[in-house]
């Protein structure tokens, strides 16, 4: 996949970045209000009860912060946060070592959940269900299967779709959450905080420009916001301003709506090649270069959110408005 500032998945850099700027408790953590609320009530619950909190999935476009979200409840929940993802799990006994490590009442963060081998997955159901593991060792005729009792934890799980998990492991999480794109006054907020830990501050207009081209993600929002910071650093300007916004924005080649080169690429070569679709999404792969699965998790999103394409059973169409940005007229009479 080719680089790009305004995509929602993690680079090396945000990891560090990100890990200075997480808030720590709930009441910090901005937007997202629908989920926050459900989460305060089942934390609330679980503590009164002395009892681990039910096993949690959390879905929804990257950079949304699933990860953040996760370790607030680990903080609220005073417990240890432990973190792993699924490719990183290959083997059964790999995911023993872990779960066999947890205190009681722990929070093991899964994400990418969805990519856990099944051979990993079918011992994960009666470690959620019931806190054991059946471990088969050895093979051949002296195999036996092993009985591993194991600490009630809690299992929080990140998934960029809710419908890429087999239905039995979904059913096994007690709260579904789905993150939404922020709103602009929520991504305002959270870039006037990212400022002032960086001590630095920024307008009113400055913000809410980062915010308008952030596409509803806080970790683009960052991400901007960082290289803003240089370049109004390099210009000797204490406080991020409008006018170096707008030319950083331009020099990052992010556009008014917060597209790069690499939706232009997607929408054009759908406006240009199929007038505006309807395309399969195989095709459009094809056509751009890029894996479907990334087109559908990581730029399609967006795009459907702002309403620049619309999905139907014939494939995927470039809506009017997204004509009007490239100020052309439409194939269509919409
Ligand atoms: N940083 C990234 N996402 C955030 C959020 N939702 N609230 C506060 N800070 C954040």
């Amino acid at each position: 996949m080719e680089d790009r500032v305004v995509t929602g998945e993690e680079t090396l850099e945000d990891a560090s970045v990100e890990l200075s700027l997480r808030p720590a408790r709930l009441d910090q953590y901005i937007g997202q209000d629908k989920v926050k609320q459900n989460l305060h009530i089942f934390i609330q619950a679980a503590k009164m009860r002395n009892e681990p909190l039910d096993h949690v999935l959390l879905y929804g476009p990257p950079g949304l912060g699933k990860t953040t979200l996760a370790a607030i409840i680990a903080n609220e929940m005073g417990v240890q946060f432990r973190s792993t993802s699924g490719p990183a799990i290959e083997r059964a006994g790999d995911l023993a070592a872990i779960l066999s490590s947890l205190e009681p009442g722990d929070i093991l963060f899964i994400d990418e959940i969805h990519r856990l081998p099944h051979s990993v997955e079918e011992v994960l159901y009666p470690a959620m269900e019931d806190f054991f593991l059946d471990i088969v060792i050895g093979t051949g005729p002296s195999a036996r299967s092993v009985r591993i009792d194991l600490p009630p934890f809690t299992l929080v799980g990140a998934t960029t779709r809710a419908g890429l998990l087999s239905a039995p492991l979904r059913d096994r999480f007690g709260v579904l959450s789905r993150l939404e794109f922020y709103e602009t006054k929520d991504l305002c907020a959270i870039i006037e905080r990212t400022a002032e830990i960086f001590d630095m501050t920024i307008t009113k207009e400055a913000a809410a420009e980062v915010a308008g081209r952030s596409r509803g993600t806080p970790r683009i929002a960052n991400r901007l916001f960082k290289r803003i910071r240089d370049i109004s650093q390099v210009r000797g300007e204490s406080e991020i301003r409008l006018a170096t916004t707008e030319l950083a924005l331009q020099m990052l080649q992010v556009d008014s709506a917060g597209l790069d080169h690499i939706d232009h690429k997607l929408l054009k070569g759908m406006i240009e090649g199929f007038k505006g679709g309807p395309v399969g999404l195989d095709t459009i792969s094809a056509t751009i270069g890029e894996e479907p699965q990334t087109i559908e998790d990581v730029y399609e999103p967006y795009l459907l959110q702002i309403g620049f394409i619309q999905r139907t059973p014939r494939g995927r169409v470039v809506t009017h408005k997204a004509y009007t940005h490239f100020g052309m007229k439409g194939y269509d009479s919409e």
